[in-house]
């Protein structure tokens, strides 16, 4: 059965030259649409309401669980405005199953897939003026999430969740344009431990990750990589992104989803296209020794990070407090930019969307 929208327009939107401001430059999450997706859960009654309000605030008790326990999960996705004006996502059905996953991880509902996808919809009636002109790798960053409203103190899985979409218009994640960026080793701390929250999309992951991020800017890194939490010998991902590494025979190496890294859509997209090209992709344990000596050796020729904010961004050097791996002046290697062309081109409508991965918003 499918559940009956409300919407309510916001009376005082942003007027449309300050709108029009804000697309010129936006920078990642810092203003956020006119309106906002609610949708409420009850247990014993299922998905209740769904809306779309004005932005604002939300009015919550402090008892409600999401701020004691962490239970909260969130997706990241976004929409593309192409050249007919029309306006345009990116495999949200991987999206609406992976929030399915992290729910199930942390306890929480699921949302239903076609309520996901039909909340993107929803909101771009209201808010698709939003939506940035196709240059300069301007997107409108989707951010739907969900969290335990309940309020009460008892550790158990709350009675009461809402499910949110906000929506920032972005430009690139990382300012500096397509220049490699530095990468700061994580060696004494983990981000996700064996049947851990590493799968789910969860904040408490990204709390984690934070201090280590935070002695990472002070090195002058953009992004913090991972090892494994038992042995601190295999590598895993980026704080918020996936990570790949082309050889110099050609064939390219990505570590396994092993259970404690993000099944990423961008990931799962750059393999496939990777594939097409004929090109040998090997999901598998890839040890910080291994990309050591590759690339010192010279036997990895580039390095490449990729997610639904950094689409695909060169990797130029790993810093960690024992070690520099690879030069500050590195280039971008020529299928780390060949295959961030290809998949904006599909993004933007601009390269044939052979697999179907585009679905119409507005
Ligand atoms: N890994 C982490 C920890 C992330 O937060 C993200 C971003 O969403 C990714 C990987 C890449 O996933 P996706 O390509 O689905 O955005
Ligand atoms: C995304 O790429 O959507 C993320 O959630 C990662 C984060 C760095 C913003």
């Amino acid at each position: 059965m499918s559940i009956e929208w409300k919407i309510t327009r916001n009376q005082k939107p942003m007027p449309a030259a300050d709108r029009e401001a804000v697309l010129e430059a936006p920078v990642f999450g810092a203003v956020r649409t006119d309106h906002q997706v609610v949708c409420v859960w009850e247990q014993g009654k299922g998905w209740t309401s769904a809306e779309v309000i004005p932005y604002g605030p939300i009015l919550m008790d402090p008892a409600a669980a999401v701020l004691h326990y962490g239970q909260e999960i969130f997706e990241g996705i976004k929409g593309y405005r192409h050249a007919d004006g029309s306006i345009w996502t990116f495999r949200p059905f991987e999206n609406a199953k992976r929030l399915q996953r992290s729910a199930k991880r942390m306890a929480l509902p699921e949302v239903p897939v076609e309520m996901f996808v039909e909340s993107l919809v929803k909101l771009m009636e209201v808010d698709g003026d939003w939506v940035p002109a196709p240059v300069n790798e301007k997107t409108l960053y989707f951010r739907p999430f969900e969290i335990a409203a309940e309020d009460f103190l008892g550790v158990r899985p709350a009675h009461r969740a809402e499910y949110r979409v906000i929506a920032s218009p972005v430009g690139p994640y990382f300012t500096g344009g397509i220049k490699p960026v530095k990468i700061w080793i994580a060696l004494d701390s983990a981000r996700a431990g064996r049947h851990g929250t590493g799968e789910a999309k969860t904040g408490g992951n990204y709390a984690a990750s934070l201090q280590a991020q935070t002695e990472g800017y002070e090195q002058g890194c953009s992004q913090v990589m991972f090892l494994d939490a038992e042995t601190a010998t295999y590598i895993e991902e980026l704080g918020g992104m996936n990570l790949f590494f082309v050889f110099k025979d050609g064939h390219v190496a990505t570590p396994s989803l092993d259970g404690t890294i993000l099944h990423g859509i961008t990931r799962d997209s750059v393999i496939q296209l990777i594939k097409d090209r004929g090109i040998e992709v090997q999901e598998r344990k890839i040890t910080l020794d291994e990309m050591r000596d590759g690339i010192n050796s010279g036997e990895i020729v580039e390095a490449f990070a990729c997610g639904t904010a950094a689409v695909i961004t060169p990797v130029g050097q790993f810093l960690s407090k024992n070690e520099t791996i690879g030069s500050a002046d590195a280039e971008p290697g020529q299928l780390t930019v060949s295959l961030r062309e290809e998949l904006t081109g599909i993004q933007y409508g601009t390269v044939e969307d052979r697999h179907n991965w585009l679905y119409k918003l507005a």
